[in-house]
């Protein structure tokens, strides 16, 4: 051993070790994900998701509020309507229970909350599919980006501050800004989840949403295959050219290559989305007492944030945030 070769010495404080850490998480790092639900009294807890609730526009304006004094100014909405259609119009309808709640925060915190809207439609489908079906039970790409369009300009006309895609239709950036710009929206900030892929991570999040794939489907031919890593490159790049002001890969911690990638790979802001089955896991094995839950959640959203993520859309932002501020 060199003399020189101690590594350690640089970590044999605390004051030291913060002093050169490389990499930080604050609250303000992380986005809330929230549901808000159609025609329901009262909040209602989601079994798979401890902590979330699909929510009443009360106890929406409450969770926001406790969001915002622990120091996360970032929600993103999904809605939970009381009724499905086969083109899923519940999400560009102007009454639509998203569009409904975006008014309702909009009055309330103004641009103090960055209020983003999930851009989809899934929740509003009656066969579960993220686009409307052609007769061949096909996902057709381009008769859903008209209205993705649509959806884009009532979420905005609503008061959403930043529209997220997350369909994984060909040329749904590019749609959706010329719509928005077309009506004027041109401040309205295009958040893409460009690498999306086909995860059986996202169950709890279908619990959550009621969404069921109809005739046991799956997302295969548009969310991209977990084998591949280049493909994320042309997406994001090709996001980045239709319009996308932010970037996102999702699921979070089995995509560190590509997140790592990305941050090399485009120049806008980045950020990763840790999901719905991640979030569960650590929370049904933390109950168990087989790992510490709020350590191993403080470690993966570092994670990402070392990876390369700006910041993190997150189920664990109000838990992280108040401990990280207490
Ligand atoms: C699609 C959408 C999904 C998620 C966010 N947007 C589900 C899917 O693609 O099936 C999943 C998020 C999560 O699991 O936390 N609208």
């Amino acid at each position: 051993m060199f003399p020189s070769e101690r590594p350690r010495r640089l970590r044999r404080t605390s004051a030291l070790r913060r002093l050169i850490a490389e990499t930080s998480l604050a609250p303000a790092d992380m986005v809330a994900p929230l549901f808000v639900a159609e025609g329901r009294a009262e909040p209602r807890a989601i079994e798979s998701l401890p902590g979330h609730y699909q929510h009443t526009l009360d106890s929406l304006g409450a969770e926001v509020r406790a969001l915002q004094l622990a120091g996360v100014t970032g929600v993103i909405l999904f809605g939970v309507p009381e009724r499905k259609d086969e083109l899923g119009s519940g999400a560009f309808d102007d009454r639509g229970i998203v569009q409904v709640a975006l008014r309702s925060l909009r009055d309330e915190f103004g641009d103090d909350v960055v209020i983003m809207a999930d851009l989809c439609l899934d929740e509003y489908t009656s066969h579960g599919h993220c686009g409307v079906l052609r007769s061949d039970g096909h996902v057709d790409n381009d008769a859903t980006l008209d209205l993705y369009a649509r959806a884009a300009v009532a979420q905005a006309r609503a008061g959403a501050a930043v529209v997220a895609p997350s369909g994984m239709m060909d040329g749904q950036v590019g749609a959706i800004r010329s719509a928005l710009d077309d009506e004027g929206f041109v401040d309205t900030v295009i958040m893409a989840y460009s690498a999306k892929f086909a995860s059986a991570l996202y169950g709890p999040f279908r619990d959550a949403v009621g969404v069921e794939i109809a005739h046991g489907g799956d997302r295969r031919s548009y969310q991209q295959d977990f084998r591949n890593r280049r493909e994320s490159w042309r997406e994001a790049r090709m996001d980045v050219e239709e319009g996308a002001d932010i970037v996102m890969v999702k699921p979070a911690m089995t995509y560190l290559d590509v997140l790592s990638d990305l941050r090399r790979e485009v120049d806008v802001p980045l950020c990763a989305y840790h999901v719905s089955g991640e979030y569960a896991m650590i929370k049904a094995a933390a109950a168990n007492g087989w790992i510490d839950g709020p350590a191993v959640a403080v470690e993966q959203l570092t994670a990402l944030r070392r990876a390369g993520a700006d910041f993190v859309l997150t189920y664990f932002a109000r838990e992280v945030a108040e401990a990280l501020s207490s």
